[in-house]
């Protein structure tokens, strides 16, 4: 621990996980562990800045909220994306000013809005009556953000069940009823779906948007901030380049007045890639047919669906393992299944993998792993969430 954080170890170049292992000494250990890269987290913002200027990122603070991670954006200057009062905490503690906080719940607890009232976190999405009646009893000079539904054709995870009006006719209804109650709507924002798959789904929705702006013209409100959310990939660069080509001529289009803000809210673009999981082979079992020939080879692992893999269940996850043999492309592949420590059944990481034949005490690592993962991860039949380590570059 250095001033309360943990210590950070340094690499040159490229992170090695193979030289991580050796140099940490990882085989000794029982518990799984996340390797953090924060030189990712930073290259990605990076990115970002590079492929789309004028788009402020304020970090969706559920999909890590790694203490580490929220730190450094906050250093870097990102803005970000809070679900709750104690999202807010956590990032107002690292000394984000409240106006690069967006509090973008649309469903709120007031405990949680007065929170926000206190440290002038005024910016917050909303997409029904009953919450603009409650913004106007608990918060009424807040930013009220209209969150309405444009969904992608195609996204890992779809969030258009749960949150956001329709930008029809819902949307107008809820800012004929603001401006009823006098409340300020100073913006729209959406959410494509998580994971999103389909490029044109952003221009769509931006399409949309532009219509609520004149729609609250027409009813005097000055809007002039516009949230196009989350949704942008976390380890394919290359789409990310394409969706960033097609957000960046849609709001030239649409909003080519520089004196709207634009945010997003991306999570696991920024994480996904920043985290590889070292888990250790604690068992395993053969599984033959009745010729007595080997079918499937199954390892139990120190970490599952209830630990980190929860991505499996929740995000839809497809994790792929790597082993740390030397010299394994001339031994055979076998079917291999692989398991949690739990005593669930349900406790299956992957059942479509082939892998050389590996022993107890072998390592697999898993990549990609930073996204929806530690912040739900539970301890479950007693075994421990895996310790996260953390790395920079010189
Ligand atoms: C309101 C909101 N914003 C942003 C995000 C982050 O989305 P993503 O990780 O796809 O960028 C989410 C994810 O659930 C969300 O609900």
């Amino acid at each position: 621990m250095a001033g309360g954080y943990p210590e950070v170890q340094f690499y040159e170049r490229e992170l090695n996980i193979r030289r991580v292992i050796e140099e940490c000494d990882l085989q000794r250990l029982d518990q799984a562990l996340n390797i953090c890269d924060l030189s990712s987290v930073e290259r990605k913002l990076r990115l970002w800045q590079q492929l789309l200027p004028r788009i402020k990122p304020f970090y969706a603070v559920k999909c890590n909220d790694d203490p580490m991670v929220v730190r450094l954006l906050a250093e870097l200057g990102a803005g970000f994306d809070c679900a709750s009062k104690n999202e807010v905490k956590l990032v107002l503690g690292f000394g984000v000013p409240p106006e690069r906080i967006i509090f973008a719940n649309p469903c709120r607890p007031v405990s949680h809005l007065e929170y926000a009232k206190e440290h002038q976190v005024s910016n917050g999405t909303v997409d029904n009556e009953f919450e603009v009646y409650k913004l106007h009893t608990h918060y009424p000079n807040s930013n009220l953000i209209v969150r309405f539904k444009s969904e992608a054709k195609e996204a890992q995870c779809p969030l258009g069940d749960k949150f956001g009006c329709d930008a029809d006719v819902d949307a107008a209804a809820l800012m004929l009823l603001a401006k009823s109650l006098d409340l300020k709507v100073t913006g729209t924002s959406f959410h494509v779906g998580s994971g999103c798959s389909e490029l044109e789904a952003y221009d769509r929705a931006i399409k949309k948007a532009k219509n609520l702006f004149k729609f609250g013209a027409l009813l005097g409100y000055d809007m002039d901030f516009l949230d196009i959310g989350g949704g942008f990939p976390g380890s394919d660069d290359g789409k990310f380049g394409k969706i960033a080509e097609s957000v960046n001529t849609s709001v030239q289009r649409h909003f080519p007045n520089e004196r709207v803000h634009i945010i997003a809210e991306p999570g696991r673009f920024f994480v996904a890639a920043a985290c590889t999981l070292v888990c250790k082979i604690h068992a395993k079992r053969e599984i033959r047919n009745e010729a007595g020939k080997l079918d499937t080879v199954m390892y139990y692992l120190n970490d599952g669906v209830y630990g980190s893999f929860n991505c499996i269940l929740y995000d839809h996850q497809v994790v792929t393992a790597e082993h740390y043999l030397d010299d394994a492309d001339s031994l055979p592949q076998l079917k291999s299944l692989i398991w949690g420590p739990s005593c669930d059944a349900l406790d299956k990481i992957s059942e479509d993998l082939h892998l050389p034949n590996l022993n107890r005490g072998d390592l697999l690592g898993f990549r990609n792993m930073g996204a929806y993962t530690m912040p739900i991860a539970s301890p479950f039949n007693g075994f421990e969430v895996p310790k996260t380590l953390y790395f920079q570059a010189i």
